[in-house]
């Protein structure tokens, strides 16, 4: 705090009126200064006490004001009613700040930082599905849905995979307690979608289905005992497998960029014939590869038949991908433990 000049204002210094206003202005000035750094409320109440107190500075200037030669008194009185306004607000000002008087709580610091407030966010999966629904929706697909515990029929049989078949062993799947003779587990492929659409409405039928997916596989950096696909089923008068590759096509421009190139190899499903897989063409870290993302072709005639479709008027083709892998390279993700693992550390960066 400002050292206070203990000159008094006599007779003599009012003669001189303009060096006695600058004097006035620079206690002003000092006062005001010191009480912005008036750390709390007793520095604050010496304050008060030095500049507005009983006998304080500015009452000493008041005081001489008295003697002042008359005709110099109305320019001072004013002068000193202005510091007197002045250093009252700065004192409430500073009051306030510093928690006010003594009895007030403890002082608040105004210029500490803000606890940070945790932005949430959609999981980067979330986001990734909505992203695959909305390019097949501008391609005319409707979503379709069916329940992640489903029955045999709609897993293996309805799909062309009867019984006896390896697919269906229990090491393989899920399986859960027989009741009432039926005998579920958990869905191992949204291709059982296709079978609930194709027995809930007749072709023509475009549709996408979105969900999880589980296998007792062991957890690695590339498997997960539940993940999720996309699966798609279109069926209608004379759909081939340009339309198929079409559409493929079409969604890898979209979903990886207008470089992005889809190649099919032939391979096999019970559900499709022919099959293949399908691969995409997509710049990773700068380099252009080919990345595995599911199965596709068109759907074997059994299969439409096992759900009333007539395989001599109807032709469909269908696709399975797996999200996560799309999730992953699109944006860099390298082990599939960290989509699921939940640790905000990680989420937070998508
Ligand atoms: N359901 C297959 C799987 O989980 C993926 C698949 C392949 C789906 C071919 C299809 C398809 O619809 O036509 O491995």
């Amino acid at each position: 705090m400002g050292r206070v000049r203990s000159r008094r204002v006599g007779t003599e210094a009012f003669a001189r009126l303009p060096f006695v206003l600058q004097d006035i202005e620079q206690d002003e000035a000092q006062a005001l200064a010191d009480a912005r750094v008036a750390a709390d409320a007793a520095a604050l109440e010496a304050w008060r006490i030095r500049w507005i107190g009983a006998n304080g500075r500015l009452k000493d200037l008041m005081d001489g004001l008295k003697s002042a030669p008359k005709d110099q008194k109305p320019a001072l009185g004013k002068r000193l009613n202005a510091m007197k306004v002045a250093l009252e607000a700065a004192f409430e000002s500073r009051k306030s700040a510093v928690g006010g008087g003594a009895a007030a709580g403890p002082a608040i610091d105004l210029t500490e930082p803000g606890l940070p407030v945790g932005e949430g966010r959609r999981h980067i999966l979330s986001r990734t599905i909505a992203d695959i629904v909305q390019i097949f929706g501008r391609m005319g697909f409707e979503v379709a849905e069916g329940p992640e515990v489903e029955d045999e029929w709609h897993n293996f049989t309805a799909l062309n995979i009867p019984e006896g078949h390896p697919a269906r062993e229990p090491t393989d799947n899920f399986y859960m307690a027989e009741q009432g003779g039926v005998r579920r587990l958990l869905r191992t492929q949204t291709s059982t979608v296709q079978i609930r659409a194709m027995e809930a409405r007749k072709p023509p039928l475009k549709v996408v289905a979105v969900g999880r997916v589980y296998r007792p596989d062991t957890h690695d950096a590339t498997h997960y005992s539940m993940f999720h696909q996309i699966e798609g089923l279109y069926v209608d008068r004379g759909v081939t497998m340009v339309d198929l590759k079409t559409t493929l096509w079409h969604f890898a421009r979209a979903c990886f960029g207008p470089e992005a190139e889809v190649r099919m190899r032939p391979s096999f499903f019970p559900f499709t014939e022919p099959s293949a897989e399908v691969d995409m063409k997509m710049k990773i870290k700068g380099e252009w590869r080919w990345v595995e993302l599911g199965g596709c072709g068109m759907v074997d005639p059994a299969v439409l038949q096992s759900v009333g479709v007539d395989p001599e008027e109807f032709t469909g083709f269908a696709f399975g991908l797996g999200v996560e892998r799309i999730a992953m390279r699109r944006h860099g993700i390298s082990d599939i433990r960290w989509l699921f693992d939940n640790d905000v550390r990680f989420l937070r960066q998508f």
